[in-house]
């Protein structure tokens, strides 16, 4: 996928934000709606699907390995499978942009059936670790040929016969486990993997969903074994996908943060393996009011109403951190405006991002006038209570949540803050730009 040309931009100083407004769908079930309905026979119905960059590339990749997938408007789609067991091989190699997920859970879905595919991606995705899936994929009989360190491109040669495994997960990763759980469906037996800190579950949620048969059992010392049993057929299934509580986190921050600010962000998805987030800028003294609570899809969903807190460091527990793993940056943020320090530790995971979003985050915070300490595993960011200086420029490393999280700093901070590059927003958030001037966000630039 082209990666359009960087085009900076400015968000200036905003006066208070305010108004209603959706986010869009959560971008970890739209990847598996679209991966799940490729391997159910007959027509699988989407409403709400997120269409970022990231997002169509899985949606083509399924198109290449065979399934019918149809776009009939604003995020609802169709897609017609092919059945487990039933992909065909792609004629052209699988460009998964700036996409971790897309690639390894496909790798997952690829080496569980008899065929070749060459997955390619972008400078971002090129760099990013993939031998955390070759293990066990290869454990299960697929064969890679990677670059030095096991980076894309890559080409798999899926197995003839897949083999099922019990597999401990040596990194807390959703990512992993589904490509492990997705290589499982086409393996006759029990797939198991094993998670000592729970992440993310929306790939359990919908392989039942589908009619598989998949049960999770606590063990010693809190671990769970997750037990798939391979062949199923699966069912097509309607899917409603919530809205995204990655992305609603920068509208969210930017509220607490731009004095005078009160909105609403509905149908945001609060799954507890997703909410830390919340979670932390609540304990940091956050106005956040959990409003009309439901389920959508199989996913609890509430609206928060949100108005401009002082905020507090706090220590957020490491054990949490599986639950907002995409939301350091943002709080890194929230912490700048905070009084006090704010520690965040057991992070290593942030190095392995779209960027090494330690390093990324630290360098930004610094260039807006923050006090940070790097560790190797985290960061420690000394609140400026409310008094943060802004007029950096922030590189962002061809990495959207930094790109985002820096123009939420400049909405609030004491003169404008630039990123080098807003292109990359589109991986996730296409609508960033307008829905936040709705609310009265102001920005300047090429960007814009
Ligand atoms: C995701 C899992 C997380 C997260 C990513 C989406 C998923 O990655 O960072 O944005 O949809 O499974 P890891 O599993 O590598 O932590």
């Amino acid at each position: 996928m082209a990666h359009s040309l960087a085009t900076p931009l400015t968000a200036e100083p905003s006066a208070r934000l305010t108004g209603t407004i959706d986010v869009p769908g959560d971008k970890s079930i739209s990847h598996r709606a679209l991966i799940f309905g490729a391997l159910a026979v007959g027509e699988t119905r989407i409403t709400g699907l997120l269409e970022g960059a990231d997002v169509l590339a899985t949606a083509e990749a399924m198109r290449r390995l065979g399934a019918d997938v149809e776009r009939h408007g604003v995020g609802t789609w169709s897609v017609h499978g092919v059945g487990v067991g039933g992909l065909n091989e792609p004629d052209q190699p699988l460009d998964f942009g700036n996409s971790g997920t897309g690639a390894r859970l496909v790798m997952g879905l690829v080496a569980g059936h008899p065929i070749t595919a060459t997955f390619i991606g972008d400078a971002s995705l090129s760099r990013r670790p993939m031998s955390r899936v070759i293990a066990p994929l290869s454990d299960m009989g697929a064969t890679f040929h990677t670059r030095d360190g096991g980076r894309l491109p890559l080409t798999l040669i899926g197995a003839r016969r897949a083999m099922p495994i019990a597999y401990p997960l040596p990194v807390a990763s959703a990512q992993v486990k589904s490509a492990v759980l997705l290589a499982g469906l086409n393996a006759p037996g029990q797939t198991t993997v094993i998670e000592a800190t729970p992440t993310r579950d929306h790939t359990e949620r919908m392989l039942r969903a589908f009619g598989a048969e998949i049960q999770v059992e606590a063990g010693p010392r809190g671990l769970l074994a997750i037990r798939l049993t391979g062949e199923p057929e699966l069912r097509p299934c309607p899917i409603t996908v919530p809205g995204d509580p990655s992305s609603a986190a920068f509208p969210v921050v930017a509220a607490l943060l731009t004095p005078g600010s009160e909105i609403v962000v509905r149908g945001i998805m609060l799954n507890p393996h997703r909410s830390g987030l919340y979670t932390t800028l609540m304990e940091m003294g956050g106005d956040i009011e959990v409003m009309n609570q439901r389920e959508q899809g199989g996913e609890p969903v509430a609206d928060l109403r949100v108005r401009s807190s002082r905020l507090r460091g706090v220590e957020v527990p490491p054990d949490r951190a599986a639950s907002m793993i995409d939301e350091y940056p943002v709080l890194a943020i929230a912490a700048a405006f905070a009084d006090g320090e704010t520690r965040m530790l057991g992070i290593q995971e942030l190095r392995v991002k779209e960027s090494d979003r330690i390093a990324a985050t630290a360098s930004g915070l610094r260039a807006n006038g923050i006090k940070v300490r790097e560790t190797e595993d985290g960061m420690i960011v000394e609140g400026r209570s409310g008094e943060v200086a802004g007029a950096g420029h922030v590189a962002t490393h061809m990495d959207h949540r930094i790109a985002m999280s820096f123009l939420v700093m400049g909405l609030a901070a004491q003169k404008p803050v630039t990123v080098d590059d807003a292109s990359m927003i589109a991986t996730s958030f296409p609508d960033f730009l307008p829905l936040m001037q709705g609310l009265g966000a102001t920005f300047s630039g090429e960007g814009q």
